[in-house]
C-alpha cells in the first residue's frame, strides 16, 4: 500500500508572519494519528520559518521550484544545496505556472528531476493537460511524451522514489475540478506508462498525486481512486481549517 501524500502549494502567498499564522494553524488541528505524509510548499522567503515550525513535528517541508545547476552566476536563482540547507527535503519541479510563465520545458525539468536526486531532494513533479489538448482527445499521448521526456536517462530508484502530481491546467485555480473517473483514467495511464518505461515494480511504487481545485468536499472521491496517492493543493492549502479537512478526508477510514 502506497501512503497518501497531501501537499500544499502556497505558490506566491505568504510573509515569514503569514507563514507562521498559517503553520500554527496547522499544526493545532493536525490528526493525532496521522497515516498520511503532509507536505507544505511555501515561498523561498517562508521556507527557513515553516521548518523551523515544522521541526519535530511529521510536516515535511518543499519549496516550489529550483535551479538545476550547484552554484554560480545566476541572478535570483536558488540551488538545490540552498533549500536543503534550510531543512527542505521535496521541491515542486515543473509547475504549469513554471512552465506557461518562466518557459520551463520538458527538457528543464528533466534537468531539474536529476538535480534534486543529486542533491538529496525528492522531486513532485508536475504535468498536465491544457483545455485545448483535452479538447482533441490528445490528453494521454501528451501525457506520455512529457513523461518520456521528462524521466529521460532517471535511474529506476529514482523514478520509484519520486512523486507525480497530474495537474490538468484547466483545472488550475478555476475551480473546476477533473472528475474523479476523469483524473483516475490519466494517473492510470501514467502508471501503464511507467511501467512500459521501468517495470512494474517502479510503477507501483512511484507517488501519483492529482491536483487542481482539490478541496474538502472533492478529496475523498478523489483520493479513493486506485491509481490516486493523494493531492497536491493550491488554493485550499492557504487556510488551516481548508487545507486540515482535505487531510481529514483523506484519512477517514
Ligand atoms: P489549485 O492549485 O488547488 O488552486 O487549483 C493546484 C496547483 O496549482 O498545484
Amino acid at each position: 500500500m502506497r501512503e497518501l501524500i497531501i501537499a500544499g502549494n502556497w505558490k506566491m502567498h505568504g510573509t515569514r508572519a503569514q507563514a507562521t499564522i498559517l503553520l500554527e494553524g496547522i499544526k493545532a488541528q493536525l490528526p493525532a494519528s496521522l497515516s498520511a505524509k503532509v507536505i507544505v510548499c511555501p515561498p523561498f522567503t517562508a521556507l527557513e520559518t515553516a521548518s523551523d515550525l515544522c521541526d519535530e513535528t511529521p510536516i515535511l517541508v518543499g519549496a516550489q521550484t529550483m535551479e538545476y545547476r550547484s552554484s554560480g552566476a545566476y541572478t535570483g536563482e536558488i540551488s538545490p544545496d540552498m533549500l536543503t540547507d534550510l531543512g527542505v527535503s521535496y521541491v515542486i519541479i515543473g509547475h504549469s505556472e513554471r512552465r506557461s510563465y518562466y518557459g520551463e520545458s520538458d527538457e528543464t525539468v528533466n534537468a531539474k528531476l536529476k538535480a534534486a536526486f543529486a542533491h538529496g531532494l525528492i522531486p513532485i513533479m508536475c504535468l498536465g493537460e491544457s483545455l485545448a489538448v483535452r479538447e482533441e482527445g490528445q490528453t494521454l499521448a501528451y501525457i506520455r511524451q512529457q513523461l518520456e521526456k521528462g524521466l529521460a536517462g532517471l535511474p529506476a530508484q529514482d523514478v520509484k522514489a519520486m512523486v507525480i502530481a497530474y495537474e490538468p491546467i484547466w483545472a488550475i485555480g478555476t475551480g473546476k475540478t477533473a472528475s474523479s473517473a476523469q483524473a483516475e483514467e490519466v494517473c492510470q495511464a501514467i502508471r501503464q506508462t511507467v511501467a512500459q518505461l521501468y517495470d512494474e515494480e517502479v510503477a507501483q511504487a512511484l507517488h501519483i498525486l492529482y491536483g487542481g481545485s482539490v478541496k474538502g468536499e472533492n478529496a475523498r472521491e478523489l483520493m479513493a481512486q486506485p491509481n490516486i496517492d493523494g493531492a497536491l493543493v493550491g488554493g485550499a492549502s492557504l487556510k488551516a481549517h481548508d487545507f486540515l479537512s482535505i487531510i481529514e478526508e483523506a484519512i477517514k477510514e
